[in-house]
Protein backbone atom coordinates (compact mmCIF):
# COMPACT_ATOMS: atom_id res chain seq x y z
CA UNK A 1 0.00 0.00 0.00
CA UNK A 2 1.07 3.43 -0.99
CA UNK A 3 1.73 6.13 1.41
CA UNK A 4 0.96 9.39 0.38
CA UNK A 5 2.28 12.90 2.12
CA UNK A 6 1.19 16.08 1.52
CA UNK A 7 2.16 19.62 2.99
CA UNK A 8 -0.03 22.42 3.21
CA UNK A 9 1.63 25.70 4.49
CA UNK A 10 -0.58 27.04 7.76
CA UNK A 11 0.03 30.83 7.18
CA UNK A 12 -0.50 33.10 10.72
CA UNK A 13 -0.99 36.38 11.05
CA UNK A 14 2.56 37.87 13.00
CA UNK A 15 1.84 41.62 12.88
CA UNK A 16 1.41 44.76 10.34
CA UNK A 17 4.54 46.21 8.30
CA UNK A 18 4.13 49.33 10.66
CA UNK A 19 5.32 47.01 13.38
CA UNK A 20 8.39 46.08 12.38
CA UNK A 21 11.41 48.83 12.02
CA UNK A 22 12.76 49.10 8.35
CA UNK A 23 16.10 47.04 8.15
CA UNK A 24 14.98 45.78 11.25
CA UNK A 25 13.69 42.83 13.02
CA UNK A 26 11.17 42.06 15.92
CA UNK A 27 10.17 39.05 17.97
CA UNK A 28 6.96 37.45 17.60
CA UNK A 29 5.69 35.09 19.80
CA UNK A 30 3.25 32.30 18.72
CA UNK A 31 2.54 30.49 22.68
CA UNK A 32 6.04 29.23 23.35
CA UNK A 33 7.58 29.54 19.77
CA UNK A 34 9.62 32.75 19.28
CA UNK A 35 10.07 34.11 15.68
CA UNK A 36 12.33 36.52 14.92
CA UNK A 37 10.60 38.60 11.69
CA UNK A 38 12.98 40.66 9.77
CA UNK A 39 11.67 43.33 7.07
CA UNK A 40 14.62 44.25 5.17
CA UNK A 41 13.35 47.20 3.46
CA UNK A 42 16.84 47.78 1.35
CA UNK A 43 15.73 44.95 -0.65
CA UNK A 44 12.19 45.16 -0.33
CA UNK A 45 12.32 41.50 1.59
CA UNK A 46 10.97 39.84 4.55
CA UNK A 47 12.68 37.09 5.96
CA UNK A 48 11.32 34.89 9.58
CA UNK A 49 13.63 32.18 11.42
CA UNK A 50 13.77 31.11 14.76
CA UNK A 51 14.80 33.50 17.51
CA UNK A 52 17.14 31.20 19.09
CA UNK A 53 21.32 31.50 18.50
CA UNK A 54 22.12 27.68 18.98
CA UNK A 55 25.75 29.26 19.28
CA UNK A 56 25.10 30.02 23.22
CA UNK A 57 21.01 29.34 23.28
CA UNK A 58 20.52 33.10 23.77
CA UNK A 59 16.87 34.44 22.33
CA UNK A 60 18.45 37.17 20.77
CA UNK A 61 18.30 36.71 16.63
CA UNK A 62 15.61 39.63 16.36
CA UNK A 63 17.66 42.01 17.82
CA UNK A 64 20.30 41.26 15.26
CA UNK A 65 21.94 43.30 12.58
CA UNK A 66 20.91 42.40 9.11
CA UNK A 67 23.13 42.51 5.78
CA UNK A 68 24.58 40.89 2.97
CA UNK A 69 27.10 38.39 2.23
CA UNK A 70 28.10 38.06 -1.37
CA UNK A 71 24.60 38.80 -2.29
CA UNK A 72 22.70 36.84 0.27
CA UNK A 73 20.76 38.18 2.85
CA UNK A 74 22.08 37.26 6.26
CA UNK A 75 21.87 38.48 10.44
CA UNK A 76 24.57 38.44 12.87
CA UNK A 77 23.61 37.69 16.24
CA UNK A 78 24.06 40.61 18.72
CA UNK A 79 26.08 38.45 20.84
CA UNK A 80 29.44 37.09 19.46
CA UNK A 81 28.44 37.79 15.80
CA UNK A 82 28.22 34.62 13.97
CA UNK A 83 26.38 35.25 10.80
CA UNK A 84 23.13 33.13 9.22
CA UNK A 85 21.26 33.07 6.03
CA UNK A 86 17.94 34.46 5.98
CA UNK A 87 17.11 32.44 3.23
CA UNK A 88 17.65 29.01 4.15
CA UNK A 89 19.70 28.99 7.62
CA UNK A 90 23.03 28.24 7.20
CA UNK A 91 25.89 29.75 9.51
CA UNK A 92 27.82 31.78 7.42
CA UNK A 93 30.92 32.36 10.10
CA UNK A 94 33.06 29.71 8.49
CA UNK A 95 33.80 27.55 11.29
CA UNK A 96 30.84 27.00 12.20
CA UNK A 97 28.05 23.90 11.38
CA UNK A 98 25.18 25.56 13.06
CA UNK A 99 22.15 26.39 11.42
CA UNK A 100 18.70 28.07 11.85
CA UNK A 101 15.26 27.69 10.91
CA UNK A 102 13.68 29.48 8.21
CA UNK A 103 9.94 29.82 7.57
CA UNK A 104 8.06 31.64 4.60
CA UNK A 105 6.81 35.00 5.11
CA UNK A 106 4.02 36.94 3.21
CA UNK A 107 2.58 40.20 3.70
CA UNK A 108 -0.74 41.03 2.01
CA UNK A 109 -2.57 44.59 2.85
CA UNK A 110 -0.13 45.68 5.32
CA UNK A 111 -0.49 42.61 7.17
CA UNK A 112 2.40 39.89 7.83
CA UNK A 113 1.94 35.97 7.91
CA UNK A 114 4.57 33.74 9.16
CA UNK A 115 3.95 30.43 7.26
CA UNK A 116 4.30 27.31 9.30
CA UNK A 117 4.51 23.77 7.07
CA UNK A 118 2.12 20.95 8.25
CA UNK A 119 2.88 17.29 6.98
CA UNK A 120 0.62 15.15 6.53
CA UNK A 121 0.42 11.35 5.27
CA UNK A 122 -2.57 9.15 4.35
CA UNK A 123 -2.52 5.15 3.12
S1 LIG B 1 24.94 33.57 21.23
FE1 LIG B 1 24.64 34.13 19.15
S2 LIG B 1 26.64 34.20 18.36
FE2 LIG B 1 26.92 33.57 20.39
Amino acid sequence: MNTITSTTINWLYACNTEDVPLNGGVCVKFDHLQIALFHFSRRNEWYATQNLCPHKQQMALSRGMIGSHSGEPKVACPFHKKTFSLKDGRCLSDEDECQIGVYPVKVASGRVYIGFEITASSK
